[in-house]
């Protein structure tokens, strides 16, 4: 630790620094020969993140990749100090999953100097140099969007007021899931989004601006949650209220986490957009044909499905996260 702190990383971050993986020293420095990858992670803000975070630090072991890991705690500087860390220590790849979309291209910029590759997982960064990273992994946000406005479209009647509880302000899944949900909508002039507001991907967050929406607009009909935590927060104000969730007011989110599934098979939560956060083992092979200096397609992304509530229940028993 004493070590790191004097190649002038911030005591912030080194708070969220952990090594991971199979063994103390790095490719570069040790012995072991093995692959280092430097992983900035979002942070620790739902349910899919905590599942996405596992499936990367067990991907890693299995794959015999030494992985160094950072919380960022959903803050884009410490996702910059935590690259630049990693640029220092000359890890042999950087993989990412940026917490806003802009902003990226000095510290990328940083790392391409450096000859280090990148791999951005999860999240896209919106640069007009694509020659800064290598491939990006991940879901189609929009299309996770479309799929939310298309159960809306087909599964309401008469006037809809429908309130959208947003994720992480300037993030791509916040951005694109909206914009997916509003093209699909726009078939039907009588579905009108009476308020968007974030609630930061968090269940806090959803609970909170739930209340306050709840107060200015009391003839809401659906709530549109761009994650299971917002929506599940969004549950506690709808009961907290006397309304009953599911019924009074529907509710439709994205991911398919347990507790997202489960709110779903009891009724509380009418449709899920399903969001894969299993990204490990397909970021570990990549990483290592990037780091071979094989070529790798510019997109790869995530098989997804949707749920109601009757393959709720029968998907819950085996679902890993
Ligand atoms: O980027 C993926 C999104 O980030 C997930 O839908 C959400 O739960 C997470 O915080």
């Amino acid at each position: 630790m004493l070590k790191k702190i004097a190649t002038g990383v911030s005591v912030l971050l080194l708070a969220t620094l952990t090594a991971c993986g199979s063994g103390g020293s790095s490719a570069k420095d040790g012995d072991s020969g093995e692959l280092t990858m430097g992983f900035a992670q979002v942070g620790a803000e739902s349910g899919w993140r905590t599942a996405n975070t596992k499936s990367i630090q067990q991907s890693a072991k299995t794959a015999g990749i030494e992985l160094k890991f950072s919380d960022a705690q959903q803050k884009q500087e410490n996702q910059i100090k935590a690259i630049r860390s990693y640029i220092q220590q000359k890890v042999d790849v950087i993989a990412f999953s940026p917490v806003v979309e802009t902003g990226w291209d000095a510290v990328l910029l940083e790392a391409k100097r450096a000859r280090i590759p990148v791999i951005l997982t999860d999240r896209a960064v919106d640069s007009d140099d694509d020659t800064l990273y290598e491939t990006f992994l991940g879901s189609d946000f929009v299309e996770e969007g479309e799929k939310a406005g298309e159960w809306l479209v087909q599964n309401t009647e008469g006037p809809v007021n429908v309130v959208e509880l947003q994720g992480t302000t300037g993030a791509a899944p916040a951005i694109d899931r909206k914009k997916g949900f509003e093209e699909k909508i726009a078939a039907r002039p009588d579905i009108k989004i009476k308020a968007s507001q974030s609630g930061d991907f968090t269940r806090s967050g959803g609970k909170q601006v739930m209340e306050a929406l709840l107060r200015s607009h009391p003839d809401v009909d659906v709530v549109y949650a761009h994650n299971d935590d917002m929506g599940l927060g969004a549950i506690e104000a709808i009961k907290a209220a006397g309304k009953k969730p599911g019924k009074d007011i529907k509710i439709i989110t994205v991911d398919a986490v347990k507790d997202g599934m489960q709110a779903l098979a009891d009724g509380e939560i009418n449709y899920i957009v399903e969001c894969n956060p299993l990204l490990g083992d397909q970021l570990m092979e990549l990483a290592k044909k990037v780091v071979d200096g094989e070529k790798v397609p510019k997109r790869v992304v995530t098989e997804e499905t949707t749920f109601t509530p009757e393959q709720a229940k029968k998907a819950l028993p085996d679902r890993q996260y």
